[in-house]
C-alpha cells in the first residue's frame, strides 16, 4: 500500500472523521476547513494585517495572561489533593506540601509565581490596550469585561492570600478588610460579609477557600471565554482597523 492510500483509508475512516470533519488539507476547500473547525486556528479571524501579528503590537500578553491562568488552575488542583482549609490544618497542611509531597514545593512555588505573574501581565495587557487606542467602539464592551477580569484576577490574588494561614497571610487580611471596613455607607457590611465574623478566623478562610477555589476561577474561564469569542467578532486586533482605512 502507497502512501497517499494509506492517508486516504486514514483520512476517510470513521474515527478520524469523528475528530476532524474534514479531509486531508491539500486542498484549498480542507485547507480552508481545517482553519474553520479548529477551536484555536478559528480565534484568528480570516484576515489578519501584518502590524497585529508583530510581536511588539501586542507583546502577546492577553494570551500570556490566560496561559498563567492554566498554569494557575493546574496547579491549584494538585495543591487541593492536600491542602485543607481549617484554622488547624492550613499551616500544618502547607507545610507538608512543602518539605514532604513529592514536587510540592515546586508546585507551591508554580502556583505562587504564576499568580504574580498574572497580576503584573494582565496589568501590562490592559495598559497596552489603552496606549493602542483598542478600546474604543466597537471593543468597548470587551474593555468592561476586561475592567471585571482585572478585579476578578485581584481577588483571586487577595483571597489566595489568606490560605496558608501564616503570620504574613493572617495580617495582610486584616488590613486588607480593615481598609474594606472603611468604605462609606457599605464598608462595615463588607468587612463583615468578608470576615464571616469580627474577625479573621475559620469563617474567613472558608470563605475565602471557596472564592478561591470555586467562584471566582468559574468566573474567570467563562468571562475569558466570552472576552477572547469578542476578540473575534470584533474583527481581531484593533490594529487590522487601522491598515484597513
Ligand atoms: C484575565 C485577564 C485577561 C485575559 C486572560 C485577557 C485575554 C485577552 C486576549 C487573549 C486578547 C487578544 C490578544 C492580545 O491582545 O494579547 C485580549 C484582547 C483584549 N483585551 Fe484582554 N484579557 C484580560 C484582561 C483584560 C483587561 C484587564 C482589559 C482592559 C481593562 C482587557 C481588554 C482587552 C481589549 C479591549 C482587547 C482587544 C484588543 C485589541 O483589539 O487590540 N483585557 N485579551
Amino acid at each position: 500500500m502507497n502512501k497517499s492510500s494509506i492517508l486516504t483509508r486514514l483520512t476517510n475512516s470513521r474515527v478520524w472523521r469523528s475528530f476532524f470533519r474534514h479531509g486531508w488539507p491539500d486542498n484549498p476547500l480542507d485547507r480552508s476547513l481545517a482553519m474553520t473547525s479548529n477551536l484555536f486556528f478559528h480565534l484568528h479571524p480570516v484576515k489578519v494585517s501584518r502590524k497585529s501579528l508583530k510581536w511588539s503590537y501586542s507583546f502577546g500578553l492577553g494570551i500570556i495572561s490566560s496561559i498563567l491562568f492554566g498554569v494557575l488552575v493546574f496547579t491549584g488542583i494538585l495543591l487541593m489533593f492536600y491542602y485543607v482549609p481549617s484554622v488547624e490544618r492550613a499551616y500544618p497542611t502547607m507545610k507538608e506540601i512543602q518539605l514532604s509531597v513529592p514536587l510540592g514545593q515546586f508546585t507551591r512555588n508554580m502556583h505562587r509565581w504564576a499568580a504574580h505573574a498574572m497580576v503584573l501581565a494582565v496589568i501590562l495587557h490592559m495598559a497596552r490596550v489603552f496606549y493602542t487606542g483598542a478600546y474604543k467602539p466597537p471593543r468597548e464592551f470587551n474593555w468592561v469585561i476586561g475592567v471585571i477580569l482585572l478585579l476578578l484576577t485581584m481577588g483571586s490574588s487577595f483571597t489566595g492570600y489568606l490560605l496558608p494561614w501564616d503570620q504574613l497571610s493572617f495580617w495582610a487580611i486584616t488590613v486588607g478588610t480593615n481598609i474594606a471596613g472603611y468604605a462609606p455607607g457599605v464598608g462595615d457590611t463588607v468587612r463583615q460579609i468578608l470576615l464571616g465574623g469580627v474577625e479573621v478566623g475559620q469563617s474567613t478562610l472558608i470563605r475565602f477557600y471557596t472564592l478561591h477555589i470555586a467562584l471566582l476561577p468559574t468566573l474567570v474561564a467563562l468571562l475569558v471565554s466570552v472576552h477572547i469569542w469578542r476578540v473575534r467578532k470584533d474583527g481581531g486586533l484593533a490594529a487590522n482597523e487601522v491598515e484597513e482605512r
